[in-house]
Parts: structure tokens; C-alpha cells; sequence
């Protein structure tokens, strides 16, 4: 969690570092902070968003060419001024910001007590901060050093940036386990946890590599060792990134912005790869691993939050049309459950942010074990991605807004073309149902398009349920994830108490909760187990819930017997999760604008969860 951002060059750091703190708050949003050097380091920080940092700012001598900055998500202490970072060393002449944990905070922090070291701040930040001061006084070295010195004696995981008054010509950054990457332009360097404060001014990168610790320098240059002091070459990349795709683009929010960018970001998830010309699917990194996939015992999809709703989406496309043994597992549970993990088996990690501290470890745990790991990640270059033997990006463009909504349909969309390309390869459909299937995964974009047109009338229902304390979502086969996925949306954003579940399962429990007060969207499809859906929205009705019924263009049924219907285009049942999803999205978003919530930046959330 947490987002960073460094500038040191000609320019004046201080908007530099805004701005990327403002496009970083995705990562964390409790408190904020910035050093700049004014004659001495000096750290400003301020509990709250970016906004209450710059209030804070007003009127402050922030001139500076050198800089870094940090947004948090507590972990080590409660969100306030005193643990916002950055954090300063002893004498104050060093600063620090850090993203990540240092798991052995606590005995080094003994250890420094001992030594004289008072410390303000109930983190784990200021322990390492103190530390490099140690070191540097003890071994009376360089800044750089003594970061390195320092780093080889914790434990957990960071991405820093720090700066002191000893040498303002310089930062010093390093990654292990949390992101971090350094943008190349001329005599300047920026500093970020990710490509987006960077993207406007430089699209030459490099990310920095687990255990890697560099120092950047107007005058010096790009310098870069292991943290074993191994000396490397930055690799140089190119950024793909638009500026365009990370701002809001006159949408109120980046999560509307993102709920209708689905028909162009599925489209790209597909393009190069569906090629309905000679009706194939080109997946280079999951083909290369095809022998290994196809000899697998099992699937073990792992992934959390959203994305292992796609993952569960995922299951039933793989056994459905690959006849592939599927399951899925929280990363979170998996890691520490002691897993049984075979050389045969196949692991695909699935993440948005690709930076998902238990999937990363899940992941590696599934390595160890010899098994082969497979990822679909969508930001290029994320650590979950470096991390798998192969994979495939969703290439769904940069998601900001804390629920995930245009990454998680393209997750569907891989699993949708891994499932096919591999249902060909075992011959486990016929070849007209593939081609069909194939057509009308080419057509998903159009009808993804329609389905948003309904914008408005959706928001006309969501008007309804502004103040329900409670909502249930059912759904069966294919659907059941989706009521899952649109439970948690509900929640995450509007912070109204929903619960998914099979809609067959509601007899042995929810059925209970079911009142005139209790609002259930249930996912009503033609094809998807209809009948026995349309009794469960009966039953509903005996016990006079209001139903809010996603259902097949046309369908008359359940009109008579539903409150509200919401008509989805005709689809072939495997590709229903996509369509199904896109009202569900609009509801809650709606429904959490209505109550006022920050529907971006939901209390609480982050977009990346890098820690435990
Ligand atoms: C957080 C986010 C969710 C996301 C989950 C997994 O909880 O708020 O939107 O689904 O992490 O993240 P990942 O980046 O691994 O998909």
C-alpha cells in the first residue's frame, strides 16, 4: 500500500510531487507528507488526502529542485501526522519515505534505544531511518552505502526514497517486494510506486528489481547495485502509457470513466489475439506453456478481492469447455495453509495491480514447489508479472478508481480466450460451438456498448435504493460469481452490507433475512439454469423482497413477477458474466454517489494491497 514519489532535477519538485501524490492516492489516502530542502531537509506532512497536505503547504517556502513525497495507508500506527511520512533521522538531516513492511522493526528499534535513538512515531519507517543514520555515522560512509548497509539488515518489504543534507545532488531509492520506478529525463530523474506521476514527463523507465538499490544524481548519474553490492546497468524501457488514459477526461469519476471505457478496453484485451480470419486464438505466453497446462492435474487459480471473482468465472469456463480440474483459492488462505502443490500442477495468478503482497507470495510458494506458475496481470511490468513463467496482460489501460471494474471484465476476457484456446486444443467442444463462441466473444464489445447506454435508466433504479441497509445478490452457474462480484462492488463503495450467494443456496439461510425492507438482484439469464432461478424469485416475492432482476432481452416471465428488470443482450451462457456485470457496476455506483460517498477512494481501501 502507500504510494511514493521523488523528484530531483532543475525543475521546482514541489507540483511535481503533488500532482504524482494526487494520481498515486489510488494506494492510500490517510495521510500525506513531502520533504523538500530549504537550507535543511524539511519534512511537511499532514493527515488526510493530498488536498489537506497542500492546504497545509500554503504559505511554506517550498522552493525546491529535490523532493519526495508519499501518500499512506497505515499499517504500523494510526493515520496522523506524526506517523504521515516522510520520516527524518535523529539529527533530522536525513528523510525517508517508504512503501511496504520491515518485519524486524521492532527488535532494531530496541537495539537503537539502547544506543541513545528516541523515536517520534509509532512506525517502522522511522526505525530504518535511524538505522542508515547508524550506520553512516559508525562506518562514516556515504548516504548510499549506508542505505545498502541498512537494507541488508531488515527484513520485509520496502521501496524507499531518501534524501539528506549532506548531499542534496542526490536520492537514494531501492525495491524488494514493493514497487518502484525511476523515470529518465534530461539531468532529471522521477521517482514513483508506479508509471502514472511519470507518464507526462519522460516515457524512458527503468523498474528497479527485487533487492536493487540505486542512486540518482544530476551529477553522476544513474547508479545501480544489488543490495549484496553487485554494481548493474539500468535497463532502459520505453513507457506505453498515455497521459490521456490516466486523467479523468470530463467523466465526475474514474470509476464512471472506467465502467464505460469497457467496450474499448475488452476490445484490446482481445486484439492480436482472437483472429476470426482463421478462427484461432494467439496467446503467445499461455501457448508456450500450453503442453505444460494440458498435462496438468489441475488448475490452481489464486488470486484476491475482484480478481479472484474472475478467478472463480475462470473455474467454471475451464471445466465447462476445457474439461480442465479447476480450483480456486484466496492467495491469502493458500500461502498458509500448507498446500499440497505438485511439480504437475498449474498455478495462475490473476491481479489487477500485479503488486498483491499474498498472491506474490502464493506464488512463490507454488515455484518452490516446482509447480508452473502463469499470471494475467494488467499493469506491464508488475512484480506478479516478472514473478510467473508466462501469462498474459489484460491490457485494460491504467485502472484508478479503487473497485475494480474494466480490470475485472478483462480478466474474464483471458480466461474466456484461455479457456477456448485450450477447449480446441483438447477437442473438448465440437468445432461449430467454438466458432460460434469465438464470434460472439468478437461481438462482447457492441453489446457491453448497449448495456451501457442503460446508464441512465439504471441510475433511475439506483434512486430507489439509496438508503437500504442491506442487499442480497443471487445468481447460479455462471452467474453465481457475478452476484458475488456485485456484492462486493456494492459494498466497497456505497459501504451498504451485501452478501452473494448461489441462488439455490438461499433456502438454507438468507431466505431468513427476506423482508418488504431486503433488496435482491437477482441474475435472471435465459440460458443460465432460468427455471430454477425464476423459483427462487418467486420465493423472494412470497416473503415480499423487492427483486431487482437481470434477465434476457425480451423475457417476460420474470417482468410480471420483478420490481425492477434489467435486460441484458442474448449471449451464449459462458460469456453472460461480462454483460451481467456491467449493470451491477452502475448500481452500485450510483447508488454510492447518491449517498455521497468518495466512490474513487472508499474509506478504508486501497488499490493495491501490498502488504499482509
Ligand atoms: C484490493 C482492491 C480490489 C482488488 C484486490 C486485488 O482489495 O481494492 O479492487 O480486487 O485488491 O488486487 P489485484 O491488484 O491483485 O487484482
Amino acid at each position: 500500500m502507500c504510494g511514493i514519489v521523488g523528484y530531483i532535477g532543475h525543475r521546482q519538485a514541489y507540483p511535481i510531487l503533488i500532482k504524482g501524490l494526487q494520481r498515486l492516492e489510488y494506494r492510500g489516502y490517510d495521510s500525506a507528507g513531502i520533504a523538500l530542502f530549504d537550507g535543511n531537509i524539511m519534512n511537511y506532512k499532514q493527515k488526510g488526502k493530498v488536498a489537506d497536505l497542500e492546504q497545509f503547504c500554503e504559505g511554506k517556502n517550498i522552493k525546491s529542485t529535490i523532493g519526495i513525497g508519499h501518500t499512506r495507508w497505515a499499517t504500523h500506527g494510526v493515520p496522523n501526522d506524526v506517523n504521515a511520512h516522510p520520516h527524518h533521522s535523529q539529527d533530522k538531516s536525513i528523510s525517508i519515505i517508504h512503501n511496504g513492511i520491515i518485519e524486524n522493526y521492532e527488535s532494531i528499534k530496541k537495539a537503537l534505544q539502547k544506543r541513545g535513538h528516541q523515536f517520534e512515531s509509532e512506525t517502522d519507517t522511522e526505525v530504518l531511518v535511524h538505522l542508515i543514520e547508524e550506520i553512516q555515522k559508525k562506518e562514516n560512509t556515504s548516504l548510499f552505502e549506508s542505505v545498502r548497509l541498512a537494507l541488508n539488515e531488515v527484513v520485509g518489504a520496502y521501496a524507499i526514497a531518501v534524501i539528506s543534507n549532506e548531499n542534496i545532488d542526490e536520492v537514494i531509492v531501492a525495491k524488494k517486494g514493493s514497487p518502484l520506478v525511476v523515470g529518465i529525463g534530461e539531468n532529471e530523474f522521477f521517482i514513483a510506486s508506479d508509471a502514472t506521476p511519470i507518464v507526462e514527463y519522460t516515457k524512458e523507465v527503468v523498474y528497479l528489481e527485487e533487492g536493487e538499490v540505486a542512486r540518482l544524481s544530476i551529477k553522476d548519474g544513474f547508479e545501480l547495485k544489488t543490495i549484496e553490492n553487485v554494481i548493474l546497468t539500468p535497463y532502459v524501457q520505453e513507457l506505453e502509457m498515455s497521459l490521456e488514459a490516466i486523467e479523468k477526461g470530463g467523466y465526475e469519476h474514474f470509476m464512471l470513466k472506467e465502467i464505460f471505457e469497457q467496450p474499448k478496453s475488452i476490445t484490446d484485451t482481445i486484439r492480436g489475439r482472437l483472429l476470426s480470419s482463421n478462427a484461432s486464438i494467439k496467446m503467445q505466453g499461455i501457448d508456450s506453456y500450453s503442453d505444460n497446462i494440458l498435462q496438468a492435474d489441475r488448475i490452481i487459480i489464486i488470486a484476491c478481492g475482484t480478481s479472484w471473482h474472475a478467478g472463480l468465472i475462470g473455474e467454471y469456463l475451464l471445466e465447462d469447455l476445457a474439461r480442465i480440474n479447476v480450483e480456486v483459492e484466496y492467495a491469502s488462505e493458500f500461502r498458509y495453509r500448507n498446500p499440497i502443490i505438485r511439480e504437475k500442477d498449474v498455478v495462475l495468478a490473476i491481479s489487477q495491480s500485479g503488486e498483491t503482497a499474498d498472491t506474490l507470495a502464493a506464488m512463490r510458494l507454488a515455484k518452490e514447489k516446482g509447480a508452473t506458475v502463469l499470471a494475467i496481470c494488467n499493469v506491464v511490468g508488475s512484480s506478479i508479472a516478472r514473478l510467473s513463467d508466462a501469462g498474459a496482460y489484460t491490457h485494460a489501460g491504467p485502472e484508478i478508481g479503487v473497485a475494480s471494474t474494466k480490470a475485472f471484465t478483462a480478466q474474464v476476457t483471458i480466461l474466456t480466450l484461455i479457456s477456448l484456446l485450450l477447449a480446441r486444443k483438447k477437442s473438448t467442444i465440437s468445432e461449430s460451438y467454438y466458432r460460434q463462441l469465438l464470434i460472439e466473444l468478437e461481438m462482447i464489445p457492441k453489446k457491453v456498448e448497449s448495456m451501457i447506454s442503460m446508464n441512465d435508466y439504471v441510475e433511475d433504479i439506483s434512486k430507489k435504493f439509496v438508503d437500504a441497509q442491506n442487499f442480497l445478490y443471487l445468481g447460479r452457474g455462471y452467474n453465481f460469481p457475478v452476484a458475488l462480484e456485485g456484492a462486493l462492488k456494492l459494498k466497497e463503495i456505497s459501504y451498504i452490507h451485501a452478501e452473494g450467494y448461489p441462488a439455490a443456496e438461499m433456502k438454507h439461510g438468507p431466505i431468513a433475512l427476506i423482508d418488504e425492507n431486503m433488496p435482491i438482484v437477482v441474475i435472471a439469464t435465459k440460458k443460465g439454469h432460468y427455471e430454477k432461478v425464476v423459483s427462487n424469485i418467486q420465493e423472494v416475492k412470497a416473503r415480499n423482497g423487492i427483486v431487482i432482476a437481470i434477465v434476457t432481452y425480451g423475457d417476460t416471465t420474470v417482468k410480471e413477477i420483478a420490481d425492477y428488470v434489467i435486460e441484458i443482450p442474448e449471449v451464449a451462457e459462458p460469456l453472460t458474466p461480462i454483460l451481467a456485470n456491467i449493470p451491477l457496476q452502475l448500481l452500485s455506483y450510483y447508488i454510492a454517489v447518491m449517498r455521497g460517498c468518495n466512490v474513487d477512494q472508499p474509506r478504508n481501501l486501497a488499490k493495491s494491497v501490498t502488504v499482509e
